[in-house]
């Protein structure tokens, strides 16, 4: 195992040389959050294409403030460094880019079922495999504001068996090696994941958002379907009808009125199949 984990370490560091957008790789062995580490790392000018992954994270946080299991060398957990020509307001579409590239890469490995759940969850067989946290820092100019930089934060389970989850997460959660039986090696996991990231990325900016929504649409899964969700502490049922260009969730209720939803403000509570 110690070995499996220096040399994870090693081809890590060795990622810039095979992934030309990559600028500089930042390994941690173990760290709290690599979200965390990598706003430090922001905050003090690293360049977009900055990398930052850890073998364990002893704080690894997910989206409305849960906690991101990051058991030592079961996952990948890593954080790359963007700084988008993109508004604010654009950002929840990064989310969806990154769903988009790890579906893609998960569907191509033959994980066939695997589905987006909006905004930033990655199911199979109704439990999570993978989950993505997308946070950013905005600069404020005198009339408009523009995003610095945005850190995109991306957890797989890949090795875990069931009982290495905790209690609570074990109907819930899900890895690669329970789906399938095998051990994916982390480093080509990673290396096909920032590659296709790097593509969405190139696809986004050559052909526009909407090509990237639709994509999102036809791959996930997700519209059309039965969901419940919490808003401000109160619950709704709904079906999902389609993603606008800022990537909001548009839902019908049950009295038929049309709703815009908010990844920030919303928590999806169950999804039909
Ligand atoms: C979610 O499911 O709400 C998102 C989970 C994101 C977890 C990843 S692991 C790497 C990065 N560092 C963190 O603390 N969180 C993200």
């Amino acid at each position: 195992m110690k070995i499996e984990r220096e040399s994870f370490a090693a081809l890590v560091q060795k990622l810039c040389l095979d992934i030309r957008q990559l600028e500089k790789v930042c390994f941690f062995e173990k760290t709290d959050s690599t979200n965390r580490q990598a706003a430090l790392l922001a905050k003090s000018g690293e360049p977009e294409g900055t990398l930052v992954i850890a073998d364990c994270q002893t704080e690894g946080r997910g989206r409305l403030q849960r906690r991101w299991e990051s058991p030592e060398a079961k996952g990948l957990y890593f954080t790359l460094i963007l700084r988008p020509n993109l508004s604010p307001q654009q950002a929840p579409l990064l989310t969806l880019l990154a769903g988009l590239a790890l579906l893609r890469v998960l569907r191509v490995l033959g994980f066939e079922n695997t589905l987006l759940k909006w905004p930033n969850d990655i199911w199979v067989n109704h439990k999570k495999l993978a989950g993505i946290l997308c946070e950013l820092v905005i600069q404020q100019g005198g009339h408009s504001s523009k995003i610095d930089y945005v850190l995109l934060g991306i957890g797989i389970n890949v090795s875990q068996s069931q009982e290495d989850f905790p209690e609570d997460l074990q109907d819930i959660a899900t890895s690669l090696f329970e789906l399938s039986g095998q051990h994916y090696s982390r480093i080509d996991l990673l290396k096909k994941i920032l590659e296709e990231i790097f593509i969405q990325i190139e696809n986004f900016i050559q052909k526009g958002s909407s090509f990237m929504i639709e994509e999102w649409k036809r791959l996930s899964g997700f519209i059309g379907k039965k969901i419940i969700f919490e808003d401000a502490g109160k619950s709704y049922e709904a079906t999902t009808l389609d993603l606008d260009h800022q990537g909001h969730l548009q839902v019908k209720l049950e009295s038929g009125i049309i709703k815009s939803l908010i990844a920030e403000e919303v928590s999806l509570k169950s999804l039909s199949d």
